[in-house]
């Protein structure tokens, strides 16, 4: 038999991966949106905490319907699916889990680039196949020597520069300020792109950076450059970038987000110049145990205390 938490109970939103699952049941009593007031379920009034993930969206309708809500903990280092400034005014602490999931995501962005620009997917389904011994297979594009540019120099933008540097490429970096860092600064990202071999995006989403990879950023790049976005779908205009794809006014993409997940009917599916992956950036079993262990930590130490350890800034 479970022993009752010392907690009060979470809505859960959205699904997690076993383990992750099984760590938050391990300590909160977790209930589904359409649990909640069944009988024996708490109700909606008794919810004093929401666990999501960071490609979830909260609305602010649901917050309204739960009066007794005190926090959002998501397990992402992203919020922007969390209505914040709302959630501020009606007293509901968010919190997140910056830091944790740095490497796993720098990773993701290191092996999405040296997979589009070494068709290794496709050399794969190659083999498989059975085409090795039909056909030659198409020349790949070589990463040494490369100009990279980094749109958003945050704590993944750095990991992910301290990743390539060893490849030899020459690093430039987009953002709102100039930082303390070596790398050339552009404050104009369509500069950046006319600059750039390889855009790589690891900005937070939200308005600020809606769209912000559009038909003219993309034109700037040009056909024979590469985008990686391991950051949000929402930064990237992605009827946009489909067209210069399928019109190979821009050589190439690999993009882990996109504008809606999971990705459906999309016509990015079809083109052969995109390596897709399926919002994977953080989903090592260790990163997630971390994320998890951070996230229930955030919950347990705000209901003990009423403060969390990384509440969103
Ligand atoms: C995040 O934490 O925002 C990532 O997208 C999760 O994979």
């Amino acid at each position: 038999m479970i022993a009752p938490s010392r907690f009060p109970p979470l809505l859960k939103v959205g699904v997690f991966p076993d383990p992750v699952e099984q760590a938050l049941r391990d300590v909160f009593t977790l209930v589904e949106l359409d649990e909640l007031g069944l009988a024996g379920r708490p109700g909606h009034d008794e919810i004093a905490g929401i666990v999501t993930r960071s490609n979830y969206r909260i609305s602010r309708e649901l917050i309204d319907q739960l009066p007794g809500l005190r926090i959002i903990s998501t397990n992402g280092v992203g919020y922007d699916g969390i209505p914040l400034d709302y959630a501020r005014r009606k007293g509901v602490i968010v919190t997140n889990t910056p830091e944790v999931l740095n490497e796993a995501v720098a990773e993701m962005a290191v092996g999405l680039l040296l997979a589009l620009l070494r068709h290794i997917p496709r050399a794969d389904a190659f083999v498989k196949e059975g085409a090795w011994t039909t056909m030659p297979f198409p020349l790949g594009t070589t990463l040494a020597g490369k100009k990279v540019g980094i749109v958003g120099l945050g704590r993944i933008g750095k990991e992910i520069v301290k990743r390539l540097l060893p490849f030899r490429v020459e690093v430039a970096y987009f953002g709102r300020s100039r930082q303390d860092a070596e790398w050339m600064y552009f404050d104009d990202v369509n500069r950046l792109a006319a600059h750039a071999d390889i855009l790589i995006l690891c900005c937070p989403g939200g308005p600020e950076t809606y769209g912000m990879i559009d038909a003219g950023v993309l034109r700037s790049l040009g056909p024979s450059g590469f985008l990686v976005n391991i950051a949000r779908g929402s930064v990237v205009n992605e009827s946009d970038l489909y067209r210069a794809l399928a019109d190979r006014t821009v050589a190439g993409a690999a993009l882990d987000v996109f504008n809606h997940e999971p990705l459906d009917a999309s016509p990015l599916r079809r083109l052969d110049n995109v390596v897709l992956a399926p919002h994977v950036g953080s989903a090592t079993r260790e990163t997630r145990m971390q994320m998890a262990a951070l996230a229930i930590d955030n919950l347990c130490r705000f209901f003990d205390t009423g403060s969390a350890v990384t509440p969103v800034p």
